[in-house]
């Protein structure tokens, strides 16, 4: 082996080393993208899937109405971004570390009876004992999805949280406001005033003033 040959396998060795670091370099950037890309997709197939099941009950964006919101009003975004935001998880006595978990874990065994049934009754609007108020959805429970469904809507669920400001304390109801928090039977009260018809006119109506001519008698007459 000559000096030639020693030279030309040496800067080989250092070529090779040079090339695999500079792919090593980008990786963690190229990892984090990557896991980022997946993070997204789970967060559109149960923003998808949501639309499907879970909009007609929780609202549209997660807003809620029948039934709680889920979005970044629903105290189920817990973490280190603030006091008072995972409120809801606070009252159950849940780790608020642990947003995902809790959402899973209603998600997927639903629940029999509403915590907060004179707010959020869901099914059971009507007596309809024996009727889950939020039923259950993932298969392990008898429900119809699978799930990586039930995991990816969760994903959606706790993105909500990027949208909680971070001085944020959402209350489920602010503490100025009357301490009765409104039933369904006040709903009702509520609904059927707006229901109410309109005032019959106090004022009789003036007589029609002019009247209509009487029809033309017909000029031609059928042959017979
Ligand atoms: C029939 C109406 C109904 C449907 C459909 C429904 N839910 Fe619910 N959901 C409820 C009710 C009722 C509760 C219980 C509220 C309570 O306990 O205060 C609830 C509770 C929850 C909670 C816990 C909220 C909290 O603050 O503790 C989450 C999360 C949730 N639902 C997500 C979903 C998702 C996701 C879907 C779609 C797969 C879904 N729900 C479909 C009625 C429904």
């Amino acid at each position: 082996m000559n000096r030639f040959e020693i030279t030309l396998g040496l800067l080989a060795i250092v070529g090779t080393v040079a090339i695999i670091a500079a792919i090593g370099v980008g990786e963690p950037q190229r990892m984090a993208l990557e896991s980022r890309g997946w993070a997204v997709r789970h967060v559109e197939t149960g923003a998808q899937l949501y639309d499907q099941y879970c909009a007609s009950c929780h609202g549209v964006n997660g807003s809620g109405g029948m039934c709680p919101p889920v979005d970044q009003t629903s105290g189920l975004h817990g973490g280190d971004i603030g006091p008072g935001v995972a409120w809801r998880l606070e009252e159950l006595g849940w780790d608020r570390q642990q947003p995902f978990e809790y959402v899973y874990s209603v998600l997927a065994s639903g629940r029999a009876v509403s915590t907060r049934p004179e707010l959020y009754p869901g099914n059971r609007m009507a007596d309809t004992s024996g009727v889950m108020s939020m039923p259950a959805w993932s298969e392990e429970y008898g429900g119809p999805l699978r799930p990586d469904q039930v995991r990816d809507i969760t994903s959606y669920i706790v993105a909500f949280r990027e949208a909680v400001p971070d001085d944020a304390t959402p209350r489920p109801w602010p503490t100025d406001a009357p301490t009765e928090r409104p039933t369904l039977a006040a709903a009702a009260v509520v609904t059927s005033t707006v229901a109410s018809p309109p005032e019959p006119p106090t004022a009789p109506l003036a007589p029609p003033t002019a009247t209509l001519a009487p029809p033309e008698s017909p000029t031609a007459t059928l042959a017979p």
